[in-house]
């Protein structure tokens, strides 16, 4: 499948781009905004494509059989670039699919975003952000894949994970996240799902599939 990231350059994305571009399967799109980062994407046997979610990224979508959404504003900017970035931007992505039909969404959303009201304080404007998008999602006829991890760690990957919902509160590696991910794409049991990932002791394809 031709698959877009959206969000490449981040730390997820670039692990994304990198278990991708060296498959089998799929060729790894790589939107990223600045003609800097392109070099990395490469390396990392991917094609990059120079786009912005606060504009107007059709073109970069166009022809795509999958997309991941993996961006985020970061912690570093304010509540306004949550809501541009993390919600406003994954809403223009979903559009964007239905628009172009392209069929297959993967969203990397967080855990607590079933229920924004009851997650810490400080971050509650950007788990009602995820909220916002996710459902917008759910509601977009496309087939979507919303996963749902815990604190992301650098931690290396185990290939071990707990999948399901109501976790609780944790931890993961982005590797984990990123393979997660991988396999979502090539797991039609995982449509229509929405899966919390937490470190664990299951192998990742197991965990996924169990939670199906
Ligand atoms: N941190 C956590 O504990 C946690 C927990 C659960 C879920 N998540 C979610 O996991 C996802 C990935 O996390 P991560 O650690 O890999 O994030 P990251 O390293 O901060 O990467 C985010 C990426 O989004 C890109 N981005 C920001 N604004 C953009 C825009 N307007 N247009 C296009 N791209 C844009 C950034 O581009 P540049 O590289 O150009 O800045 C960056 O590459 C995020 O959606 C995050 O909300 C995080």
């Amino acid at each position: 499948m031709d698959v877009l990231v959206i969000g490449a350059n981040g730390q997820i994305g670039r692990l994304l781009v990198e278990i991708l571009g060296n498959g089998e399967r799929h060729i790894a799109h790589a939107m990223v905004r600045d003609p800097a980062q392109m070099p990395e994407i490469r390396k990392r046997g991917g094609r990059p494509s120079l786009g912005d979610l606060e504009e107007n990224f059709e073109d970069v979508v166009r022809g795509m059989d999958a997309l991941v959404f993996t961006a985020g504003s970061g912690a570093h900017t304010g509540p306004e670039k949550t809501i541009d970035v993390d919600q406003n931007g994954a809403i223009r992505a979903v559009d964007t699919c239905v628009a172009l039909e392209v069929p297959r969404f993967v969203m990397v959303s967080s855990m607590g975003a079933d229920d924004p009201e009851s997650g810490p304080e400080n971050i509650r404007h950007y788990l009602r952000a995820k909220h916002v998008a996710d459902e917008h999602l759910r509601a977009s006829g496309l087939q979507y894949t919303i996963l749902r991890p815990g604190r992301l760690t650098d931690e290396p990957g185990t290939g071990r994970i707990r999948a399901g919902a109501g976790l609780g509160y944790g931890e993961i590696p982005r590797a984990d996240v990123a393979e997660a991910i991988a396999l979502c794409l090539d797991m039609p049991e995982t449509q229509g799902r929405i899966i919390e990932l937490l470190s664990g002791d299951t192998p990742i394809r197991k965990a996924l599939a169990q939670e199906a």
